[in-house]
């Protein structure tokens, strides 16, 4: 039995509340997964490796829930647009163009080597409507390392001409992606097997764009193959009126996804969460759905601020996501941050409602995240060593506390403080990626 012991400063996000910091501790993982944290020394046996990071921080591995990852090349761009127009003027032309396989592969590679370096590493993304590119997207995940839920999007109706699905041919797309791409399913024209550690899930871009034909479809095809759902929910006033205009018999957004059959056969992922009714309430908690808070792009595209605090006290799983392009920046940990700010805002504004603390948006760009992956999201015995070394952010002659550190890295830190990237224990390195 080989074990592989790291030393450092471990910050578990135990709970939204209060996290668990040991100085000095020792983090011993058998195969990639932690079979204890001590506070001493262990008795060494022959073979041990001891990975020692001083005053460093091992923390859990950053968890995306929501990134469009064909919208890499947008970041940055028309963000004094509102949702509509963002899409229209930038986000469909962009996507249009994954029709080209290279086109696709040139951005998709970049983004997973971002995504290693900003300490992201595991996600649940968007992707395009073609199955050939997002097929490829598919395989680079599983080549990555990294731990993922992806599948093709859907859209059939309030799109452009040059960018719209056909009912049927959706739906079988749809299908042969699910079945072609689940665990044990062979990895096309090799002898390989997907590892399950990439997932398919299903993709329907949201109400707005998608028939009530198609998500029935969708819904049926979640039943057969157990897949779950990740879609867009109550992300600004005009979108949940207009879905609930072209779905005059659901009532709301949410109940849209429902009595389509969509939810309960896997995860349900709903980014952005902005304006959720006792509907939308009721299904989350029904359903053990996860709320995707999105700051950054909340603040560019999207008009409102998700009543995360009020949802963390409900018990709501909740997590954090960039969605890039709508948000500009990939890095998990800048979400961190921004989900305090803007819920500071939201509490000026709005006093009954109250702001979010650093720890409990740490919690959800980790732990609260990481539960759809599996054993993921802490550093904590049973659970796999994906898990960042953070430096210690302290300046010359003055000495931070290992949650100032924390806390300044999400703020002001970037990916070169970022000294090691993990996923069950193998040592991830963006810059050797072709
Ligand atoms: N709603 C529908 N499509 C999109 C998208 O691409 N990004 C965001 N943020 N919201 C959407
Ligand atoms: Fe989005």
């Amino acid at each position: 039995m080989k074990r592989v012991i790291y030393r450092g400063t471990v910050i578990d996000p135990v709970s939204p509340k209060k996290p668990d910091i040991r100085k000095g501790a020792y983090v011993i993982t058998e195969d990639g997964v932690i079979l204890s944290v001590e506070d001493r020394q262990p008795v060494q046996t022959e073979g041990d490796t001891i990975v020692d990071f001083g005053e460093n921080l091992i923390i859990p591995a950053f968890s995306d829930l929501h990134i469009h990852a064909p919208q890499f090349a947008e970041r940055g761009i028309g963000m004094d647009c509102l949702l509509f127009e963002w899409l229209n003027r930038y986000t469909f032309p962009e996507e249009a163009r994954f029709r080209e396989r290279s086109y696709a592969e040139t951005i998709y590679r970049q983004v997973i080597r971002e995504l290693i370096r900003q300490g992201t590493l595991h996600l649940a993304a968007f992707t395009t409507i073609h199955y050939e590119a997002s097929d490829l997207f598919f395989r680079l995940l599983e080549e990555s390392g990294l731990y993922a839920l992806a599948g093709k999007i859907n859209m059939d109706r309030n799109s452009p001409d040059y960018y719209v699905e056909d009912t049927a041919r959706s739906l079988a797309d749809t299908e042969r992606f699910v079945s072609e791409h689940l665990p044990g399913g062979r990895i096309g024209g090799t002898d390989r097997h997907y590892s399950g550690r990439v997932r398919p899930i299903l993709i329907p871009r949201f109400a707005p764009t998608c028939s009530g034909e198609l998500l029935h479809g969708l819904g049926r095809i979640g039943q057969r193959y157990k897949v779950g759902v990740h879609t867009h929910l109550v992300e600004s006033r005009e979108e949940a009126a207009w879905a609930k205009e072209l779905f005059p018999g659901d009532g709301s957004d949410g109940a849209i996804y429902e009595n389509a059959g969509l939810l309960g056969n896997g995860p349900s992922i709903f980014a952005h969460v902005i304006f959720p009714t006792e509907t939308e309430e009721r299904i989350l908690r029904q359903y053990g759905a996860y709320a995707v808070h999105c700051p950054d792009a909340t603040s560019n595209i999207t008009a409102g601020i998700m009543p995360a605090a009020r949802l963390l006290a409900g018990g709501f799983p909740l997590a954090l996501g960039t969605d890039v392009g709508g948000g500009h920046f990939t890095g998990v940990y800048r979400q961190v941050a921004r989900a305090v700010q803007i819920s500071k805002m939201k509490e000026f504004y709005e006093p009954e409602e109250k702001r979010v603390a650093f720890f409990e948006a740490f919690y959800m760009a980790t732990a609260g995240g990481g539960a759809v992956f599996g054993n993921a999201g802490r550093i904590a015995p049973g659970y796999r060593f994906d898990a960042l070394v953070i430096r210690d952010m302290s300046d010359e002659g003055t000495q931070l506390s290992p949650e100032e550190s924390l806390e300044r890295f999400c703020y002001i830190g970037d990916d070169r403080d970022i000294l090691a990237r993990y996923a069950d224990g193998k040592l991830l390195s963006y810059d050797t990626l072709s």
